[in-house]
């Protein structure tokens, strides 16, 4: 492959480095491009474009291939824990016994919420999406944490990023607490981290909680699936922000905020609605049909993506496990099935086939998280709660990057051309 690519532009031609990864396709160095031609590229959705270097995670999105710090996803949702996954992405390297103890350990540590911040619940309806309630009070968490907003100081960065990873499943715990009228549990600091979770989500105060392991298991297997993503709509989100020395806690709400929409980590919540709405396997074709409709706005949703071209590797781990949470919780949710055969069908349709389509993480996650108990509206609060680590991990290689500008992608204006203002009287 040469090092260079060249241009012609009217008028001159010029050249650009190729500069190579350690896997994957080359990119070109166009940053000079604009002061050396005076033209921008154009490319709306980042289709082409990497927006930074990154050495976290890594997609084939041909191959259907995902390795954090090189590690393959199925390898690490097979024998990792979350926590340990989260050391990786943290730190880069796998860690030892004592350094995976040390850091749960911090982890367990920064679990509990400012108390003043359970009055702060009180503002919001309880009907309020759990969504809503997340941006909110992960973005005011700056306030109760302004001792590690310094972004200039790596120590604060890290106990802002240990903070986060501890305190998100406390917030979204409290955010399902308060949206059925029970009283928010705080952490029980010798559960595991999904285990602590699963207490504050479904125990109650009269009550002893016990956590079924396998349960625990399979919650924490759904969390190392939504770990990290590279540069996805809500990493880039907060890169975005963060470009700005925003402090990480407004920058993780800013990826909360986007992870929500329905193209990206909402669909998680819309693909059960989905299979639930269409309810019986002799009603798929319908379905089919519509989302093949062009005329008609609706999707399959947990189908599709940006980068896989391929079966997404995460959406194999949560099928085998939808099946492992069945059988511990003794239920069959008819709605496996229908989502089992829509698939095939789909898989098997030229529209689908042409188009590259596959299932994605959001295709089975919701009917193993609605067997455990959450409902629909949590499901994208469990993807922030995870995504969380990956969300500080992208932020702080970011920061700790000495060519780190601020993010401030060009436009091609197509608006009216200057003109006078006119008086109103006049127009
Ligand atoms: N159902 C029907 N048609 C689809 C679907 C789908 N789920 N996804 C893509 N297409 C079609 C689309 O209409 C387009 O057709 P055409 O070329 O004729 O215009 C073609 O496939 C390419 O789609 P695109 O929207 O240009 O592709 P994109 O890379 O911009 O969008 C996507 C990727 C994930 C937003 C999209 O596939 C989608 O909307 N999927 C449903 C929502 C979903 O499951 N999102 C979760 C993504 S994975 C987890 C995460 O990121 O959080």
């Amino acid at each position: 492959m040469s090092d260079t690519a060249k241009l012609q532009v009217p008028g001159k031609d010029v050249e650009y480095p190729v500069l190579s990864g350690s896997v994957g396709p080359d990119v070109i160095d166009i940053r000079k491009l604009y002061g050396q031609t005076g033209m921008f590229t154009y490319d709306p959705g980042f289709t082409s474009t990497a927006s930074c270097e990154s050495g976290l995670t890594y997609i084939d999105g041909d191959e259907g291939v995902l390795l954090h710090r090189g590690y393959p996803i199925g390898q690490l949702a097979e024998h990792s824990s979350f926590m340990e996954v989260s050391y990786l992405l943290l730190n880069g390297e796998l860690p030892s016994q004592d350094e995976l103890d040390k850091f749960s350990h911090t982890i367990t540590r920064h679990t509990m919420l400012h108390e003043q911040l359970a009055t702060f619940y009180r503002g919001f309806r309880r009907d309020a999406h759990p969504m809503a309630v997340m941006c909110g009070v992960v973005g005011a968490l700056s306030a109760f944490y302004h001792d590690s907003t310094d972004i200039t100081d790596p120590q604060q960065r890290m106990i802002a990023s240990h903070r986060l990873i501890a305190k998100m499943p406390t917030i979204a715990a409290m955010a399902y607490k308060y949206s059925v009228g029970q009283p928010f549990l705080y952490p029980q600091n010798d559960l595991s981290y999904t285990g602590n979770f699963l207490r504050m989500t479904f125990g109650v105060p009269a009550e002893p909680y016990e956590v079924n392991p396998v349960v625990e298991k399979a919650l924490d297997r759904i969390f190392i699936l939504h770990a990290d993503h590279e540069q996805n709509a809500s990493t880039s989100t907060v890169r975005l922000a963060g470009s700005s020395g925003a402090n990480p806690f407004a920058c993780i709400a800013a990826g909360i905020a986007c992870l929500w929409g329905p193209a990206h980590g909402g669909a998680n919540e819309a693909a059960l609605n989905m299979l639930r709405e269409i309810g019986r396997p002799e009603r798929i074709p319908e379905y089919i049909a519509r989302a093949k409709d062009k005329n008609d706005p609706f999707r399959l949703m947990g189908f599709g993506h940006r980068v896989y071209k391929n079966y997404d590797p995460r959406a194999t781990v949560m099928q085998k496990t939808v099946r492992e949470v069945f059988d511990a919780l003794k239920v069959n949710d008819p709605v496996f099935e229908v989502a089992l055969q829509l698939e095939e069908m789909a898989l098997n349709d030229p529209y689908f086939i042409e188009k590259k389509l596959f299932p994605n993480v959001d295709f089975y996650s919701g009917v193993i998280l609605s067997a455990i108990g959450f409902p629909t509206t949590m499901f994208t609060a469990l993807f922030a709660l995870a995504r969380t680590v990956g969300w500080v991990a992208q932020w702080n290689e970011m920061i700790s990057d000495p060519e780190q500008k601020i993010g401030r992608p060009r436009q091609l204006y197509t608006g009216p051309v200057q003109r006078d203002y006119v008086p109103v009287g006049q127009r």
